[in-house]
């Protein structure tokens, strides 16, 4: 118990130390120019493009329409894929151009990929993940919080008893809200039961919290997650302060 303390304590403190230094670091980037950047601190990768940003600012915004909505959120996911996928094995392959034969790096196509949305909004992160992604395995994973408990309920699984050489594979988990951890920690769990390795899973979301990084690195210490924003906290009715909403409802225009 005291461990867990003290691991917890270090765990709030690297995550206010990263939630700190990012708009520091954001100016320096615009300065810059870079491409793509990620503030990479043990495995959570917060990427802070300023588009990013500017796309995320449309998802906070409480008067963007659903399709505004999808459309900023197909951005998010592009850049938040690509930086998830960095380290894919590739293999060197002889290509002739029009001008001469040369050598190229194309993704391994030996490299067994599992993409798996948490139904429903994770689906939208999944459409952009499997257009640029070959040949990946699409795995959707249907669970809903209940109100009240605000735990995940499972209601759709078709993930086949047992996985070939699960050893091997790399899992992309995808649902742009990371709020209390309990669906990720039940996503998660479920690929790790079938033999997958912790250091081969990764969380790609939009938004995630202290709460939910604490309850995901605390069990599963090896994973990545990859987000365009660490939040503040969560509200009493657990939503994500300052959040979007209900992504959900938000992508579907399912909101009463
Ligand atoms: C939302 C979200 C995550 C979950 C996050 O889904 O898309 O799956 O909540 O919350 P947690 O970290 O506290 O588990 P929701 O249950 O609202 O279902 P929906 O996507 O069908 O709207
Ligand atoms: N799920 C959402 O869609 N939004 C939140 O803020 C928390 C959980």
């Amino acid at each position: 118990m005291v461990e867990y303390t003290m691991k917890r304590s270090l765990i709030l403190a690297l995550l206010i130390c990263i939630s700190c230094t990012q708009t520091r670091h954001n100016d320096k980037l615009q300065n810059k120019k870079i491409g793509i950047e990620s503030r990479n601190n043990s495995s959570l990768v917060v990427v802070s493009h300023p588009l990013m940003q500017h796309f995320l600012c449309i998802l906070r915004n409480r008067n963007t329409k659903p399709s505004d909505f999808r459309a900023s959120l197909e951005k998010i996911s592009e850049f938040l894929i690509i930086e998830a996928t960095k380290n894919l094995h590739t293999t060197v392959v002889d290509v002739e151009t029009p001008i001469e034969k040369t050598i190229c790096k194309c993704i391994d196509p030996n490299q067994k990929i599992i993409i798996a949305p948490i139904l429903r909004a994770g689906i939208a992160i999944t459409s952009v993940a499997e257009k640029i992604i070959p040949d990946a395995v699409i795995q959707f994973l249907g669970m809903y919080r209940n109100e009240k408990t605000h735990e995940p309920v499972w209601y759709y699984n078709k993930l086949p008893a047992t996985l070939d050489n699960p050893s091997d594979i790399k899992v992309f988990i995808c649902d742009p809200m990371l709020a209390t951890g309990g669906s990720a920690y039940e996503a998660i769990k479920i690929f790790l039961d079938k033999g997958i390795k912790e250091e081969n899973v990764t969380f790609v979301c939009v938004i995630c919290t202290p709460e939910g990084l604490e309850k995901l690195f605390h069990a599963f210490p090896k994973i990545t997650i990859v987000t365009a924003s660490l939040d503040r906290k969560l509200n009493e009715q657990a939503y994500i302060v300052p959040g979007l909403g209900d992504a959900g409802d938000r992508i579907f225009n399912t909101a009463k």
